[in-house]
């Protein structure tokens, strides 16, 4: 249950009305905060801030920390958790390997140290006299002392075993050597060699500013230039970004980060004094990467090297970007000789400043870098080609109807043209779900354990097969009228997701879910494999309407359960809030016809 006990602290720990005092302007009534509710329309304020919960007394909007951040910023359940984690420097552990045993959490334990023990070795050779060369290097290139100590630059030794020979002396095991990536087994006789030679060592840290990793970048012009630390169990090149662990808190307070390509362009921006600079490690950008900088600032530029932005800045950066709709992403492509280590060497920060304002929106930026590349007779083929298949692999309706108007102006074909090859009856369904106004969020209970009918739901959903239900509409009921728990909530869309793609969920690996990171998910879909005769059914839909009516007249009871009980404890004006909602609920219970006769009292 480490996810709960994070999730516990996490509550604790974040002020509720600080967190939402960033986004709805509060004041103080009888003693409670109050604002105007961000999840309807309304001119005086029913949003009311209670110790452990926020509550709307208008549209019945309710929740904690956690459900606040899912609602206005998109993300999802653990999302939620990192991104509050952060933000209030809560530390929490459990969600970072939240499914690993006691044996993986020694070795991780080693893990660091060993890579805390080989930072501080090779900052000792580059210090030793036989390290000068390093240092005048890394002055050629315009570093400072300061600098050089302040980021704990290195230096690897040539002897092939200096390091293992070291790490050996100080107790730690081979193998664990060659897990953190500082040993190379070789094949040819069964010894432990360094796995950085010769190289200016760069340490790479995680958001706790714990060494993790290094780069290692030749002196002159050997080959490869970078020899990057292999994947290991603390390094996860799609999840780290280099730098953001000093990065984040300018980040956060200028509310801007520029992601670069290299480690140099980044130490050079820091030493020039522009500090939101971050590089990712010899990947491209990730989903990860992207959420990760969205949690911190709305605004993240792309900085691209003159010579290869139109590789850089594709349409799938571009589709990524539109996952994490809360930040704008920007493109800014220096001059065709330059990165940003030459950059501001030459221009200075002001000249930096001065891309940086006239950067591009990144969804122009892709989309005329691939229309500049094509002559003209070749684009026809271009949207056909590239253009449509990127829109129908765009799920979202609304984003994707977004993004096919842009192009239509961008590449002067019609949208209505464009519309047609995309799908026609994809068309028809986006046109009618642009003008739905946006759903208010359900309250959501705290517990985590699936059971009645919300288990049986989940159920006939995991053992649904493509076709056989209205994805539509069961995504739509699971939005705005179950009220499952956020970690279900998760479940179930990537179940529906799946179906969308015509996968059938219950012969899937298990892989393939990420919400598996939690322990409680495995267990659900274990006994959901164990019980498949329970779910074999003709009218899959017809059960999963069944048990949902009867999810939301449990889940509407529970909330008439609470009002009651606060019903007492209000102020007069509060009492008669409380009042108003009751009703509205046991109207929803009776017009529904979900009312039980005689079961409420
Ligand atoms: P660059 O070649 O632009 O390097 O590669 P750089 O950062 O400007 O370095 P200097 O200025 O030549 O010293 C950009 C990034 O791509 C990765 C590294 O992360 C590098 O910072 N890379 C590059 C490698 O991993 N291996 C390589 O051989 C080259
Ligand atoms: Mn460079």
């Amino acid at each position: 249950m480490s996810v709960e006990v994070a999730k516990q602290r996490i509550l604790q720990r974040v002020p509720l009305a600080a967190l939402i005092g960033e986004t709805v302007a509060l004041t103080t009534r009888s003693g409670r905060q109050v604002g105007l509710c961000p999840f309807h329309g309304e001119k005086s304020p029913s949003f009311t801030i209670f110790d452990d919960h926020y509550f709307c007394f208008g549209c019945r909007a309710r929740g904690d920390a956690i459900t606040f951040v899912r609602e206005m910023q998109g993300l999802s359940f653990l999302e939620s958790l990192r991104y509050l984690a952060e933000k209030f420097g809560i530390d929490v552990p459990e969600l970072e390997h939240p499914t690993h045993d006691r044996q993986a959490r020694l070795t991780e334990a080693n893990l660091y140290k060993i890579c805390a023990e080989s930072l501080s070795f090779f900052r000792e050779r580059l210090h030793a006299s036989n390290g000068v060369f390093a240092l005048e290097y890394l002055e050629t290139r315009g570093f400072t002392r300061e600098f050089i100590d302040q980021h704990q630059f290195g230096l690897s030794p040539q002897e092939p075993q200096f390091l293992v020979n070291h790490l050996l002396r100080k107790g730690f095991a081979i193998k664990d050597m060659i897990t953190a990536s500082v040993a190379n087994s070789s094949q040819y006789d069964n010894k432990a060699y360094d796995f950085f030679n010769q190289r200016l060592m760069i340490p790479i840290f995680d958001m706790h500013g714990r060494a993790i990793a290094f780069g290692g970048r030749s002196f002159g012009d050997e080959q490869p230039k970078y020899k990057n630390s292999r994947e290991t169990p603390l390094f996860d090149k799609s999840q780290v970004l280099y730098g953001l662990h000093l990065a984040k808190e300018p980040i956060r307070r200028d509310r801007r980060a520029i992601v670069c390509e290299g480690y140099m362009d980044v130490l050079q921006l820091w030493q020039a004094g522009i500090p939101h600079a971050v590089a990712c490690l010899g990947t491209a950008l990730t989903i990860h990467h992207l959420r990760r900088l969205a949690a911190l600032t709305p605004r993240v530029y792309l900085i691209f090297d003159g010579d290869r932005a139109g590789r850089a800045a594709t349409l799938r950066t571009v589709s990524l970007a539109l996952e994490v709709p809360q930040s704008e992403f920007k493109v800014v492509v220096l001059p065709e000789e330059h990165d940003p280590d030459t950059f501001v060497k030459e221009y200075g920060v002001a000249g930096m400043e001065q891309q940086l304002e006239t950067a591009q929106n990144l969804l122009e930026f892709a989309i005329q870098a691939r229309l500049m590349e094509t002559h003209d007779l070749g684009v026809p083929d271009l949207i056909n080609k590239e253009f449509v298949p990127w829109l129908q692999s765009v799920e979202d309706p609304v984003r994707r109807q977004y993004l096919l108007v842009r192009i239509a102006e961008l590449t002067g074909v019609p949208a209505a043209d464009l519309e047609i090859r995309v799908k026609p009856e994809t068309a028809k369904r986006v046109a009618a779900s642009r003008v739905e106004a946006p759903p208010p969020p359900p309250p959501r209970p705290k517990v985590i354990e699936l059971k009645g009918a919300e288990l049986e739901f989940m159920g006939h959903l995991f053992h649904s097969r493509p076709g056989e239900i209205d994805l539509d509409g069961l995504e739509q009921m699971l939005k705005t009228q179950l009220e499952l728990d956020e970690l279900w909530l998760d479940f179930a869309l990537e179940l529906t997701k799946a179906l969308r793609r015509n996968l059938v969920p219950s012969e899937l690996n298990k892989s393939h879910w990420t919400t598996l990171v939690i322990p409680e998910a495995l267990t659900l879909i274990e006994r959901l494999e164990r019980d498949a005769p329970l779910y074999v059914t003709a009218a899959r839909q017809q059960q999963l309407e069944k048990l949902a009516k009867e999810v939301r007249r449990k889940a509407l009871k529970e909330s008439l359960a609470r009002l009651k009980q606060n019903l007492m404890r209000g102020t007069a004006e509060e009492q008669r809030e409380i009042l108003a909602a009751v009703a509205r609920i046991t109207k929803e219970l009776n017009a529904a016809g979900l009312e039980v006769r005689g079961a409420n009292s």
